[in-house]
């Protein structure tokens, strides 16, 4: 294989009650990438498209994974990048991870496999800590396993694929302003009080244990968080707004997609999603700030090759 294109999801990370440690990926939400090989050793990128994203090697998520996979299998080729973005940086909806995890899983391809799924996350997080400062693992993992993950442990990284209850549906909606993911990591607190952190885990418990069992109530009443919302909901307007209206509309939670803006609401069913939508579109129609909306069953598959 010369050359590949893939569709790299979109993903929600923290998901209320999993601070750090859960995610999971968008179906219809995410980038184009475009990998080709190369008779010169090194990585190129020829075209960035949708953002304003460095073309520098060392400077760019996707760049400095591709680099660190070649010089790794010490590879007698080049490859070259192009990045169709549709998820802007700052959005909180995982741009950086799209990035970073596509250009781990393409690569990975052009190399013939040499790598690990896990592998493959490492590899990805080299991108994250170039574009956030922190080599998260959350939205990464999701990008590259599908579905729900939990980020079990990062010494070692061990990432647990987790059941998708079936009628399970994703509305977001992402202002159109920049939350850099630093800055939301700046606003939390670097301790937590004994109580919050009990609550936080027996959320996180509760959680998984309903994705086993498709227990829709024990999802919702799990969906709390008292880590990082308090915290950083500040730096996302009408957040409490978007809040009561998803959840007045039958949303089983609403929260903040990773270090925000993007709100997410979880819902039961397509019927609910809509209502849902509907309800938190109307609370930025009211407002002067430009929004996107999306809403999207949860990916079971991860990246796409296309
Ligand atoms: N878990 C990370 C955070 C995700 O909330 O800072 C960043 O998108």
């Amino acid at each position: 294989m010369d050359k590949i294109k893939i569709f790299s999801p979109a993903t929600v990370a923290n998901v209320s009650c999993g601070f750090d440690a859960l995610g999971f990926a968008l179906n219809n939400v995410g980038d184009e990438m475009i990998f080709e090989k190369t008779g010169t050793k090194g990585v190129t990128i020829s075209n960035i498209e949708g953002a304003n994203l460095p073309y520098a090697i060392k400077h760019n998520a996707a760049g400095v994974v591709a680099l660190a996979m070649l010089n790794q299998t010490k590879a007698d080729i080049g490859i070259d990048i192009q990045l169709i973005k549709k998820v802007k940086p700052g959005s909180g909806l995982g741009s950086s991870a799209s990035s970073a995890a596509g250009a781990a899983f393409a690569v990975n391809e052009l190399l013939e496999k040499p790598f690990t799924r896990l592998e493959l996350v490492e590899f990805a997080r080299i991108g994250e800590r170039v574009a956030c400062g922190s080599p998260i693992a959350d939205n990464v993992a999701a990008v590259i396993y599908g579905g729900f993950i939990l980020v079990k442990s990062y010494h070692p990284l061990t990432i647990v694929k987790l059941p998708v209850p079936k009628e399970l549906m994703v509305t977001i909606i992402h202002p159109q302003i920049e939350v850099r993911t630093e800055d939301a990591r700046n606003v939390l607190q670097p301790a937590i009080p004994i109580a919050d952190a009990v609550r936080q885990a027996a959320n996180l418990a509760g959680f998984i244990s309903s994705l086993y069992t498709s227990d829709y109530k024990l999802l919702s009443k799990s969906l709390v968080d008292v880590i990082a919302e308090p915290y950083r909901k500040g730096l996302i307007p009408h957040f409490d707004t978007v809040k009561t209206a998803g959840l007045q509309n039958g949303a089983l939670g609403v929260g903040i997609s990773g270090s925000g803006p993007s709100i997410f609401a979880l819902s039961k069913g397509e019927d609910t999603a809509e209502k849902v939508s509907n309800a938190i579109r109307e609370v930025y129609q009211n407002t002067t700030i430009d929004f996107k909306m999306y809403t999207s069953a949860i990916n079971q598959q991860g990246i796409k090759i296309l």
